[in-house]
This record gives C-alpha cells, sequence and structure tokens, in this order.
C-alpha cells in the first residue's frame, strides 16, 4: 500500500473502507478501548459552531462525528460526505441521528459544494488517506464561511516517550489482530494499512505548519492518547 500513489492510491482506500463498512464501529471502539467517541467530541467542541449553524464532516465514514454535532447542536444543519458510499449507507441506518444527516458521494480533494457555505468544516481520519494534504486542505478552506473553524482528527506517529513500544506493540500486532478477528479477511489489509499509513504521516508539528500554509490562523492542536493522536483547529483568515 505504502507504494500507490494518486488515483491508485484512492481507489484502494475507497474500496478498503467499502469493504470494512459493516464492522467498522464495532472495531474501531475496540482497538481504541473505548476512547473514540470522546476524542471525536473533542472535535465538534472545537469546530464551535452556532446553534444552527452548518457544518461539513469530509470522510464522514458512518458517522460517529455528524453525530456528535447533532448531540451538541440539534438544530444545526450537517451534511457528511465521503467516497466510500458503504460506510454512509452504513451510517444512514443508524440510529437515532442517521436520517438527519444529509449524506453526500464526495471526493475530499474536489468538494462539490459552493464556496463559503460552512460555519466548520470537521474530518476524522481523512487527512493521513489522501493523495494531496494542501489540495485537501484548500477545498475546505474554499468551502468555509470566512471565520469558519477547520478541525482536524487523526493518528500521529508515535513519539518517543516511555509508552513507545506498547504502543508500537498495539500498532502492529494488536489493532491487525482485532481487525482479522473481528473483520475477517476482508479486514485483515486495512488494519495492517492503519499502523503503516500513521508511520509515515505528519508530524502534529509538520501538519500544524501545512494547515497554517493552507491559509489558516489561530492554529493549535491538542495531542492525545501519548501522542498517537491529534486534533489540530484553526480558523479561516
Ligand atoms: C478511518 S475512516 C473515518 C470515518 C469517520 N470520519 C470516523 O471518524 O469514524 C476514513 C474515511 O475517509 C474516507 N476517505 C478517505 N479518502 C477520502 C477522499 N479523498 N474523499 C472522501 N472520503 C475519503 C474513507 O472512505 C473512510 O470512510
Amino acid at each position: 500500500m505504502a507504494e500507490l500513489h494518486g488515483d491508485e492510491r484512492s481507489e484502494y482506500v475507497q474500496a478498503m473502507f467499502d469493504r470494512i463498512a459493516g464492522r467498522y464501529d464495532l472495531i474501531n471502539r475496540l482497538i481504541s478501548g473505548g476512547q473514540d467517541l470522546k476524542w471525536r467530541r473533542f472535535v465538534v467542541e472545537m469546530a464551535a459552531l452556532p446553534p444552527d449553524g452548518s457544518l461539513l464532516d469530509i470522510a464522514a465514514g458512518t458517522g460517529d462525528i455528524a453525530f456528535e454535532a447533532l448531540k451538541l447542536a440539534p438544530d444545526a444543519q450537517v451534511v457528511g460526505a465521503d467516497f466510500a458510499l458503504q460506510m454512509m449507507q452504513v451510517g444512514r441506518r443508524r440510529a437515532p441521528f442517521g436520517r438527519q444527516v444529509a449524506w453526500t458521494g464526495a471526493d475530499a480533494l474536489q468538494l462539490p459544494y459552493a464556496s463559503g457555505s460552512f460555519d466548520a468544516v470537521v474530518s476524522g481520519y481523512l487527512m493521513r488517506n489522501v493523495v494531496d494534504i494542501g489540495q485537501t486542505l484548500g477545498e475546505q478552506r474554499r468551502v468555509l464561511k470566512p471565520g469558519g473553524r477547520i478541525v482536524i482528527l487523526d493518528t500521529s506517529p508515535p513519539p518517543k516517550n516511555a509508552f513507545k513500544p506498547l504502543i508500537l506493540l498495539h500498532l502492529r500486532y494488536g489493532i491487525p489482530l482485532i481487525g482479522r478477528v473481528i473483520g475477517g479477511k476482508e479486514a485483515s489489509d486495512a488494519y495492517r494499512y492503519l499502523p503503516e499509513s500513521t508511520a509515515a504521516f505528519k508530524t502534529p508539528r509538520e501538519l500544524a505548519r501545512l494547515v497554517e500554509a493552507a491559509g489558516f490562523e489561530n492554529v493549535r492542536f491538542k495531542s492525545l492518547m501519548f501522542g498517537t493522536m491529534a486534533v489540530h483547529w484553526a480558523v479561516k483568515r
């Protein structure tokens, strides 16, 4: 997978998430020890959405972040977009918020929305997968209203600290094992892909610099889970 680029990489990622859609939520809860919903809630808090504001959850998958947004702001207009349609099919069937999200098939590199459409654009575990981070950030900036907020949740390469050996064990063996046991053969490459793509991804500081270079200001980030996860947030200049 690491050797794939451009359209080939996009097609690989899309097919992989379509294949694991049915087991994605359960595997997520297990590999994060149930912590993942807390991180998604933090994403929504950092989006600082006005009560009846508009939010785009790009790479929404099965909708966890979009649903957190509706819990916090029940009158918000929430759009969930993804290029893996099976993931969104699972999300649409999830009660109680599945029918309240406006689901859209979309590629993060070329968003099908007018400029200045949203108060906030959020994403969970998208940036590590895209073929061009600058273009992806540029599109998110374009569809935000001036002063609108971007929030990004993704994994980070494990930093050097006392927990690193344990973290590497979990990444290299724990996660692929959970993926294989719960998701079967179809999921096993997806959960090998997660540690590989995490190790190859930007550090939180590098990602913060890219967010700034894309035309955002007040760029902040918070590292979570011993530095293996980060949330970045910033404002459109
Ligand atoms: C790990 S899942 C995360 C789903 C959800 N955000 C969450 O927090 O559970 C990553 C999602 O990103 C989507 N994705 C990856 N690249 C994309 C792209 N270029 N355009 C749209 N969706 C993309 C995948 O289809 C997948 O549903």
